[in-house]
């Protein structure tokens, strides 16, 4: 199977102290308000999965799909909705829950088409960031680690839809 050689680069340990560190953030930050968390489908699975359980508020959950990987490893710089919400976002405070940001395509157009739809207000909480693979100017409000520019898989990260179930974050050589 994998490639269980390549490096551990952030453990199971690391994941959820940080984790506990961004749902407390979180907590205080909305002190008082109810919030959205807004699922990105599929990579921010275990991420969401944690995060929610560490927010002490009135939370509510909804998912999205968006497309802007294929199958292979390049970006398309377009961001296409393939599952949308559920909620009506009018008038709430939205939380995008999502695995990385990396070129920042996907997360600076779909925050432009979740604005339209006049949120109470609008952030964004990822996983991971990878600064180094930057095509547009997004800064995401919340980020859990900072990686290099590595291909990530695990802990919702996938290549070619596998190792999304590893419970720690590690990388492959890209083909
Ligand atoms: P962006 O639009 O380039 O910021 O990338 C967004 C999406 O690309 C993420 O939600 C991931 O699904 C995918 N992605 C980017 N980098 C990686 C990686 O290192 N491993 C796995 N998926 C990635
Ligand atoms: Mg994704």
């Amino acid at each position: 199977m994998i490639n269980q050689t390549n490096e551990i680069l952030i453990t199971e340990e690391q994941i959820k102290k940080r984790v506990d560190e961004l749902g407390s953030q979180i907590t205080k930050d909305y002190e008082g308000e109810k919030i959205l968390l807004v699922g990105i489908l599929k990579g921010s699975v275990p991420f969401m999965a944690d995060l929610m359980r560490r927010i002490d508020l009135d939370v509510e959950i909804d998912f999205m799909s968006v497309s802007s990987y294929g199958a292979g490893t390049t970006t398309s710089g377009e961001v296409k909705i393939k599952k949308d919400l559920e909620t009506d976002i009018a008038g709430r405070n939205v939380l995008i829950v999502e695995d990385i940001v990396d070129t920042g395509y996907t997360l600076s157009l779909l925050t432009k088409k979740l604005l339209e739809r006049n949120p109470k207000s609008l952030k964004v909480c990822a996983a991971l960031d990878k600064p180094s693979r930057r095509l547009v100017d997004f800064k995401a409000d919340y980020v859990g680690f900072e990686v290099e520019d590595k291909f990530i898989v695990g802990y919702g990260l996938d290549a070619d839809q596998k190792f999304r179930h590893f419970p720690y974050i590690s990388w492959i050589k890209e083909e």
